[in-house]
Formats: C-alpha cells, sequence, structure tokens
C-alpha cells in the first residue's frame, strides 16, 4: 500500500509590512476595530516586481531543502492561486521553468480560491497513492494586494500577501489520512473577482475582490463546523484524537469558533493571521510551515487542515505528521 506523505514544508513573506496603523491613514478605520473584528494586525505586501511565480519559487526551494530533495526529483506542480501574473500559461509552469525542469505536470488551481491548496493536496495525494508519481510540490502563492480595493475598509484590511509550499511523497506509512472537498455553486455571489476576458487584468471596473463578509462569516462557521465532523468520522477518529488544528485565516474568531467546537486550546492551533491577515490560498501552507519550523509540530502528531472560500468551495485534510 503507498500512502503520500508530508516530506517538508515552506514559506515565503515580501519584506514590506503594513500595519493597521498604516490603513489608518488611507481608509476610514482604526486599529481597534480591525483587531477586535478579525484579529489581524499587521500583513505583508509584494513589491512590485514580485509576481506569484517568485514567491512561488521562494516556498518551493525552502520545502524542497527541508524535505531533502531536488527540482529534478518533483512529478508534478500544482499551484493555488487566485492571482496568477497571467491567466496562462500557469502559475506552475512559470515555477517549473524558474527552477529548471522539464517534463512534470505542472497547473494552477485557481478555482478554488482559499480553499485551493487543500484541493491541491487532494489532488497530489491521489497520483501518488495511485503510483502516478512519487513527489509533488503543492503551494498556495498570493498577490491580494493586487486585487483590492484600497478605498474599500470592508475588504483592504482583511488581505496580505505570501506564499507557502509542502513537498508530498510516496510513503509506506500513512501521512494524508483523508481529504474532504466541497463546494456550492448557489453561494457563488458572496465573494468574488470579475475579471472579463479580453479586458486588462487590473482594469478598475469590476478587477477587484468583492464580498459580502457577514454573510460569508456565517456560512463559514456552519461549513466548517460539519466538516470537522465529516473528517473525524471517516477516519473513525474522536476530538481528543487531534493535536493540531491548522486552518484558513481569514477571522479569529472563525478560528476561536472551530476551536472551540473541538475542544482544542488556542495553543494547540495554527493562527498567522495576526501578522499576515487572510493569504487566501496561500494561508493554510504558511501557518503550517510556520509552526513546523517554530518547532511545534513534532513528528507523528494528528493535524487537521482545513479552508474554505469563494465558490462558495471547502475542503479539509487529515495528516499524520
Ligand atoms: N473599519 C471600521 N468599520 C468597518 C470596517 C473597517 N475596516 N469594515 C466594515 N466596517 C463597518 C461596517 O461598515 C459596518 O458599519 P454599520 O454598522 O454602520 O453599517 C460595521 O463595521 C459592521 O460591519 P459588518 O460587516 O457587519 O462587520 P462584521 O462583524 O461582520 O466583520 C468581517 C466584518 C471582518 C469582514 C467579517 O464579517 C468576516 O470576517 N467575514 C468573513 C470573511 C471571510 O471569511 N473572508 C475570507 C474568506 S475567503 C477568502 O479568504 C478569500
Amino acid at each position: 500500500m503507498t500512502y503520500s506523505k508530508i516530506l517538508g514544508t515552506g514559506s515565503y513573506l515580501p519584506e514590506k509590512v503594513v500595519t493597521n496603523h498604516d490603513l489608518e491613514k488611507i481608509v476610514n478605520t482604526t486599529h481597534d476595530w480591525i483587531v477586535e473584528r478579525t484579529g489581524i494586525r499587521k500583513r505583508h505586501v509584494a513589491a512590485e516586481y514580485e509576481t506569484a511565480a517568485s514567491m512561488a519559487e521562494h516556498a518551493a526551494r525552502a520545502a524542497m531543502k527541508a524535505a531533502g530533495v531536488t527540482p529534478e526529483e518533483i512529478g508534478m506542480i500544482i499551484i493555488a492561486t487566485t492571482t496568477p501574473e497571467k491567466m496562462f500559461p500557469s502559475t506552475a509552469c512559470l515555477l517549473q521553468q524558474r527552477l529548471g525542469i522539464a517534463g512534470c505536470a505542472a497547473f494552477d488551481l485557481n478555482s478554488a480560491a482559499c480553499a485551493g491548496f487543500i484541493y491541491g493536496l487532494s489532488i497530489a495525494d491521489q497520483f501518488i497513492r495511485n503510483g502516478t508519481i512519487k513527489k509533488a510540490l503543492v503551494i498556495g502563492s498570493e498577490l491580494m494586494s493586487r486585487i483590492m480595493d484600497w478605498s474599500d475598509r470592508s475588504t483592504c484590511v482583511l488581505f496580505g500577501d505570501g506564499a507557502g509550499a509542502v513537498v508530498l511523497g510516496a510513503s509506506d506509512t500513512p501521512g494524508i489520512l483523508s481529504t474532504h472537498l466541497h463546494a456550492d455553486g448557489s453561494h457563488h455571489d458572496v465573494l468574488w473577482l470579475a475579471v472579463t476576458v479580453g479586458k486588462p487584468i487590473v482594469e478598475k471596473q469590476g478587477a477587484f475582490l468583492k464580498m459580502e463578509g457577514n454573510r460569508l462569516f456565517k456560512l463559514a462557521v456552519n461549513i466548517l463546523g460539519q466538516l470537522c465532523d465529516e473528517t473525524l468520522a471517516a477516519n473513525a477518529l474522536q476530538r481528543e484524537d487531534l493535536d493540531w488544528l491548522i486552518p484558513h485565516q481569514a477571522n479569529i474568531r472563525i478560528i476561536e469558533g472551530m476551536a472551540k467546537k473541538l475542544r482544542l486550546p488556542m495553543d494547540r492551533v495554527a493562527v498567522t493571521l495576526t501578522e499576515q491577515g487572510n493569504t487566501s490560498g496561500a494561508s493554510i501552507p504558511l501557518a503550517l510551515d510556520k509552526t513546523v519550523r517554530d518547532g511545534h509540530i513534532k513528528p507523528g502528531q494528528l493535524l487537521l487542515l482545513e479552508g474554505f472560500g469563494g465558490g462558495l468551495a471547502w475542503g479539509s485534510a487529515l495528516v499524520r505528521f
């Protein structure tokens, strides 16, 4: 029996940091409102020269170094991004060229938004378990700053830029225990970025992220609760068996709600949104990498990864680290 296992993690954050106090100068908001309603204190913003592929390269190289894997060993590259440099070629192909490799499958997942990394992990897991490939790079890389309406206080205070990556590899012992993917298109109008093909991607009309935050908040709490139950039940496990929750980093109140439901103390929950904001498809691998590099996650521990985003699309992965 072949399983897939996380062999290494890596991440990248742009140098520039924008604090809530910086935002007070450009929109009608306060540091206190942002912290109280979201938990966010600061976020990283990419420099003009940076792209989803350039940030993905930093994260991918860090993950490969941690895994002791060379680019030539990679059999598949999947990048979750809602902010590709171009509609095509894919960010994954641009990364492939940057890594100096060719031949392996490489594609983007931009349709699952913030759940994109979980979707990518699930796809790579299937290919490894059925023996088609031995190793995959699964990455989330986002430049949310490029799709923000910086005059809209209801969205621009929430997001940040960054990239996170894992190397997934074939293993005799279980790593990814199960993945669970869902979507419900009836909520397509709760979070969206309307880009018309044929018009420049950064055109002013309709090129910004739009969100009905309050509606999304309620939907998220509901679906994530069901998702946790589904994931544990599929593995005949109890809440008490979990060591870590690695959630999508959208709002501290949503994360605390999940921790409470799982009866996990907050020191068993990866929280990076305070320093990074919501980095969409990059937030789960960024949170995972930080918790691993801080030395908190130990080999053999049980991790629940979960995310939700535009679509709505949502998903989870239960991982034996
Ligand atoms: N500063 C000050 N006031 C603000 C700000 C701001 N930045 N933004 C909104 N407000 C005001 C609103 O105008 C409103 O004022 P009003 O009562 O006078 O009309 C008031 O604050 C309350 O607004 P709500 O939207 O009801 O505030 P809420 O408590 O719901 O918090 C938030 C808003 C933080 C967006 C919350 O709804 C949320 O986190 N939703 C989930 C969002 C999410 O998960 N997004 C990401 C998922 S997918 C992805 O990651 C791409």
